[in-house]
């Protein structure tokens, strides 16, 4: 098929790379001069699992927007909805709430309407960014025209294997209310893989895409608070974990139920702060989405507590927001580094994904493993270190003292 994207951002770019791979001629445009000058010198910016190799032997094209829609079967549009730095998950969270900013994915979106219409043919237009139930019908629509079949089809990937995410989904979520758009998406999708569609509305679909990185959030806050008491009590939360992942009928899924750091990355924090405002807006009787970000706040304000407790300089190891990448965004350490520096704490941070591979010559220092990098656990701590790990994999060593929370 011929596939549009509008947008070849860090979704777009893997997401267009791994269609092609199945076969499909895809063509893709962006505003961004950045982007399209590293699309053609061929160059990842950002560390994605099998992107680069699949950039460079790709036959992406570069088109303006007149051509996309004239080549394509139809358009998936991954442009951005991004929330203040504030709502990223790296500081404390604000007394004030917001819902994400729409207005570049208006933009395109009107200026897409208009091409079609220019065109005088209909089109299938597939929005993918993220956006709370309600936006496309109060915010989008408005926007469109009579030619377009408009769908609403989040994809549920992880940044760093985007790729695969897309290749290898558990499912396909479509909000649709044109049955001919949505066939010919189901029809895309079965050369793509096997994965069952689930097609509903498209509200349903938004809601349905919130929620299901904040149920995600939900357990990771829920195995630290497990952790914590482990930690505590002499419990050991590794074997809580495992007990816990053998009731798949009740409790479901073992994924994001051990204890370690708090939820992270470019989409759960933003989107629970979203749906935190979202809670205020429609006066909801709880706002669940504010006490899991309180909770994941508290839950690094414990670590801060724990790295003050040592007369030692501090050190926290990694910030990026999950292992073997360099995508530092919504990262719990950096929630950490901002919570110590809150308290009057100097503390460094390094990364080997971000700052080079050697370690710089540490002397003797209260480190915490913000970040479950392979690399760390070959690390040789300086004698007389405290070495906090949430995530219980760093070996014992001469001379230092390895605390593994909650074990
Ligand atoms: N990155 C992820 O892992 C991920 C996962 C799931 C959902 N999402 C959602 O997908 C959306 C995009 O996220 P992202 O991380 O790729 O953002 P991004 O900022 O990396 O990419 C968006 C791209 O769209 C381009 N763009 C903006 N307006 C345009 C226009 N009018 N015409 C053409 N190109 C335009 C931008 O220049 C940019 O390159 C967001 O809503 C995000 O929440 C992202």
């Amino acid at each position: 098929m011929n596939i549009g994207f509008m947008g070849l951002g860090k979704l777009g770019l893997p997401c267009a790379l791994a269609a092609e791979l199945r076969g499909h001629n895809v063509a893709g445009c962006d505003i961004s001069e950045t982007v399209r000058a590293n699309i053609r010198a061929r160059k990842m910016p950002y560390r994605e699992e099998g992107a680069r190799e699949a950039l460079q032997k790709s036959k992406l094209r570069l088109v303006e927007l007149p051509a996309l829609v004239a080549e394509s079967d139809f358009v998936f549009v991954p442009i951005q909805t991004p929330h203040e730095p504030g709502y990223e998950g790296v500081s404390r969270l604000p007394e004030e709430r917001a819902n994400f900013d729409y207005s570049h994915l208006k933009a395109g979106m009107r200026s897409l309407a208009e091409e079609i219409a220019r065109q005088g043919a209909e089109k299938i237009v597939v929005i993918i960014s993220t956006v709370l139930p309600g936006t496309v019908e109060r915010e989008i629509r408005p926007l469109l025209n009579a030619h377009v079949k408009l769908c609403y089809n989040p994809f549920f990937i992880a940044m760093g294997t985007t790729m695969d995410d897309f290749l290898r989904p558990e499912f396909v979520l479509l909000g649709a209310d044109d049955k001919g758009a949505a066939k010919t998406l189901r029809g895309f999708y079965a050369t793509i893989h096997g994965a069952p569609v689930f097609e509903t509305t498209i509200a349903s679909a938004e809601l349905a895409k919130v929620a299901y990185n904040t149920f995600i959030s939900m357990k990771i806050v829920f195995a630290n608070a497990m952790m914590e008491i482990c930690h505590k009590t002499g419990a050991n939360i590794d074997a809580v974990s495992d007990a816990m992942a053998l009731a798949k009928k009740r409790v479901v899924s073992p994924m994001y139920l051990r204890g370690g750091m708090g939820d992270g990355g470019g989409c759960h924090p933003r989107d629970n702060i979203a749906l935190s405002w979202l809670a205020r807006e429609l006066g909801l009787s709880f706002d669940f989405f504010e006490s899991l970000m309180l909770a994941r706040e508290k839950q690094t304000e414990w670590l801060a507590e724990l790295m003050a407790g040592y007369d030692l300089p501090k050190v926290i190891l990694g910030k990026s927001f999950k292992p073997e990448t360099n995508i530092t965004v919504g990262s719990p350490s950096r929630l950490l580094h901002s919570l110590l520096l809150e308290r009057g704490e100097k503390c460094e941070m390094w990364d080997p994904h971000t700052d080079g591979e050697t370690p710089p010559a540490f002397a003797p220092s209260c480190f915490l493993i913000g970040t479950k990098h392979a690399a760390f656990a070959e690390m040789q701590f300086p004698p007389g270190s405290v070495v906090i790990d949430p995530w219980r994999y760093i070996p014992d060593q001469p001379g230092a003292t390895i605390i593994r929370l909650g074990e």
